[in-house]
């Protein structure tokens, strides 16, 4: 079905696409997935989802290259990702075969969805998986439902190279280090929304420090944070936050730059001997910081509001392979035919 839409225009928002795809998890199988034009589901009011928060999503795109291709980037990762959340919330993981079935079968049945090249815009596909089992007494379902989402979104910030400026709150954590915070989960959002909310009032996103001791650096509200120190890449080490599959392809590309990249605890202070922030994620891939507000130490860390020179090449390496302009040395991309 052809859509009038003004792909430049799109922001990071839903735009109803024209298939979703579906699969059933029921007394120990999963349904083939397929292609609905139904939008709702028809669930249990009971269904352990609702009641208890049994639910993991994931996120991830596919993009029109330079070439007319289209490459969907490291899906496999975010399959693996999404089964060891499922385990996280005593759910039926997703096998990867149905994982990359549904992805593939939502981009075919809407192939007019994939935004031209130059635009900026991408086909993102969120993955969703959820409890339907009816329970009232406390503990997990048996029965699940996969789903995936497409929709053409825009930059996550709109604008060419958005910087982002971080507040700290020490008044609520994300997640516990022995916590879900490592999952992809829904709850983790829903518990981070006091205090993204508080800092979005304020014209600010959240940076959330570990939840033991307010000490360290944890996430960038919904991303991971990496730091520039001289020729090292520094991003922390903590049980609490989501494994990034955009950080772990920086690092790649950073090691390659003949960059020391590290991954260890980051006290908030150390801000101060860096060059460059950022926060990344698939959706704004680089967000890089201008400066991070800590209120109650009366504090305030300036990185100035230009991206800085390092993140600015790996930004760019990372896009060119994910637009088909550089080679695609490790594989990441998977080359759909259309
Ligand atoms: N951290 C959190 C909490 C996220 O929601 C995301 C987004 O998926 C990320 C980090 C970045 O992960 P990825 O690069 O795999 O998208
Ligand atoms: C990302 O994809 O980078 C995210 O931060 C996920 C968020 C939109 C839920």
């Amino acid at each position: 079905m052809k859509r009038d839409i003004d792909w430049s225009k799109l922001g990071f928002h839903y735009t109803e696409p024209e298939y979703i795809v579906r699969s059933a998890y029921h007394e120990g199988a999963w349904e083939e997935p397929y292609a609905t034009k139904d939008k709702y589901l028809h669930l249990h009011v009971s269904a352990t989802c609702l009641q208890y928060g049994q639910e993991a999503f994931e996120g991830l795109k596919a993009f029109r290259g330079v070439d007319g291709k289209i490459r969907i980037f490291r899906w496999k990762e975010n399959a693996k990702r999404m089964a060891k959340s499922a385990e996280g919330l005593f759910m039926e993981p997703v096998p990867e075969e149905i994982f990359g079935k549904a992805i593939h079968l939502a981009l075919e049945k809407n192939i007019d969805l994939v935004p031209p090249y130059g635009t900026g815009a991408t086909l993102y596909f969120r993955p969703l998986l959820i409890g339907t089992t009816p329970r009232l007494g406390v503990g997990p379902g048996r029965d699940f439902e996969f789903i995936v989402i497409p929709s053409p979104i825009g930059p996550y910030y709109p604008g060419k190279f958005h910087c982002t400026t971080f507040i700290v709150n020490r008044h609520v954590d994300r997640a516990a280090p022995l916590g879900t915070g490592q999952f992809k989960v829904g709850g983790n959002y829903a518990s981070s929304f006091r205090a993204t909310e508080a800092a979005h009032a304020l014209g600010y996103d959240c940076l959330f420090l570990d939840a033991k001791h307010h000490r360290y650096i944890d996430e960038c509200s919904a991303a991971n944070f990496i730091g520039i120190k001289g020729n090292e890449y520094l991003t922390p080490r903590s049980s609490a936050i989501l494994p990034s599959i955009t950080n772990d392809s920086l690092m790649t590309l950073a090691k390659e730059r003949g960059m020391k990249v590290t991954r260890r605890h980051i006290r908030l202070e150390e801000l101060s001997e860096m060059s460059e922030g950022a926060a990344c994620g698939t959706a704004c891939v680089i967000s890089p910081i201008d400066k991070v507000l800590d209120p109650e130490k009366g504090k305030t860390y300036l990185f100035g509001n230009e991206p800085g020179p390092v993140l600015s090449e790996l930004y760019h390496a990372l896009r060119d392979i994910q637009f088909g302009r550089a080679e695609d040395t490790h594989h990441w991309c998977e080359i759909v035919e259309n």
